[in-house]
């Protein structure tokens, strides 16, 4: 079964043709209006979906070598996300629904993430838990049955996303704040400052980051300009550090809670190397089977929703016209998040 899948949740514009579990086309627009706000702008985001889209779209298409009359069910990101944003895509796939007479299924972004890997690779086997980290979301999950998912730890307060984003400003590195913090780390040393781990001590499968972000904050203010210039890098690997040691110790307490031996990392943060190779690294040395997707599909791409569009279609599952964009939209199919 081809299906074309749309994502416009936040501010990349993406469009992907799966044929099943293999990935033909994945087009990713990077929206790069928002940079010099240091952050995403709703308005100019739905904007830019609403100039990029079709094109993408068409893109998509012509780099699989397929036609409209190829495909043969569509899945769309319905939530979470910017609700203008989210109703640019949902409303281009009712439309090319009703044009092309094709099933449709509305997707949990969330969902996405956690399916990207199986667009790469054989999905992990069940049993396993999750750990989704990304801008707008830092949760361990546990995945007892596919398309079933339990929340087991999710953050108090900022995401692990969010907390390199604002970090980044503070630093003044730039908006998005992972991949530059990921950058001024690689020449810095990890051990130059010491920042609080929260929520360790324990059985709490819980996070909290804005109690570090707060104390990069304060160590930049307690310093002349001019030595915090000199310190970025040991402050960005001190920083990553302290986040990706939070993040190991709870997946490994997950999985020891839950007596389970499979991890999926999944979400934008995935993409940061020392935190893949730091989960990597434990879970060989514990005897547990380790996932991850590629890079390009860690962060916010259409392939990742039609894969999970792929399997909730071929299992009959459709939505209807009346669906909503849900901004708000949990794991779990509520909307209390
Ligand atoms: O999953 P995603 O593309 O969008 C959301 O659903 O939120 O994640 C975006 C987040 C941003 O906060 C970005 O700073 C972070 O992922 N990110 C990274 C890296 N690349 C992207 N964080 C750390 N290291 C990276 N290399
Ligand atoms: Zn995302």
């Amino acid at each position: 079964m081809i299906v074309l899948g749309i994502e416009t949740s936040c501010d990349e514009t993406s469009a992907a043709l799966v044929d099943g579990a293999s990935v033909l086309s994945n087009i990713v627009a990077t929206q790069t209006v928002h940079q010099e706000y240091g952050g995403v702008v709703p308005e100019f985001a739905s904007r830019a979906h609403i100039r990029q889209l079709l094109p993408v779209i068409r893109l998509a298409l012509g780099k699989a070598g397929r036609s409209w009359s190829d495909i043969q069910g569509l899945a769309v990101t319905h939530g979470p996300g910017l609700a203008g944003s989210l109703l640019i895509g949902l409303s281009t796939c009712k439309g090319l629904a009703l044009a092309l007479d094709l099933p449709w299924i509305g997707i949990n972004h969330l969902e996405g993430h956690l399916m990207a890997v199986s667009a790469s690779r054989a999905a992990p086997e069940y049993p396993h838990i999750a750990l989704l980290v990304s801008g707008g979301h830092t949760l361990l999950v546990l995945a007892e049955a596919p398309l079933s998912y339990r929340i087991i730890g999710r953050t108090l307060d900022d995401a692990a996303g969010e907390a390199f984003d604002k970090v980044a400003k503070t630093l003044g590195l730039g908006y998005p704040g992972g991949p530059a913090i990921e950058r001024s780390a690689s020449a810095g040393r990890d051990q130059a400052v010491s920042f609080p781990r929260a929520l360790l001590k324990g059985d709490d499968l819980n996070f909290s980051f804005s109690g570090l972000k707060t104390a990069v904050l304060y160590h930049v203010r307690s310093r002349p300009p001019h030595q915090v210039e000199n310190e970025i890098a040991d402050i960005s690997a001190s920083f990553q550090r302290a986040v990706v040691d939070v993040l190991v110790a709870k997946s490994i307490r997950a999985l020891e809670k839950h007596d389970i031996r499979v991890l999926l990392l999944a979400g934008g943060v995935a993409r940061n190397t020392a935190l893949r190779k730091a989960l990597a690294d434990k879970c060989q040395r514990s005897g547990i089977d380790f996932f991850v997707p590629p890079a390009e599909l860690c962060t916010d791409n259409a392939a990742m929703i039609a894969r999970a569009g792929y399997e909730r279609l071929i299992r009959g599952q459709r939505s209807n016209h009346d669906l909503d964009a849900a901004p708000d939209l949990s794991l779990d199919g509520t909307e209390n998040e």
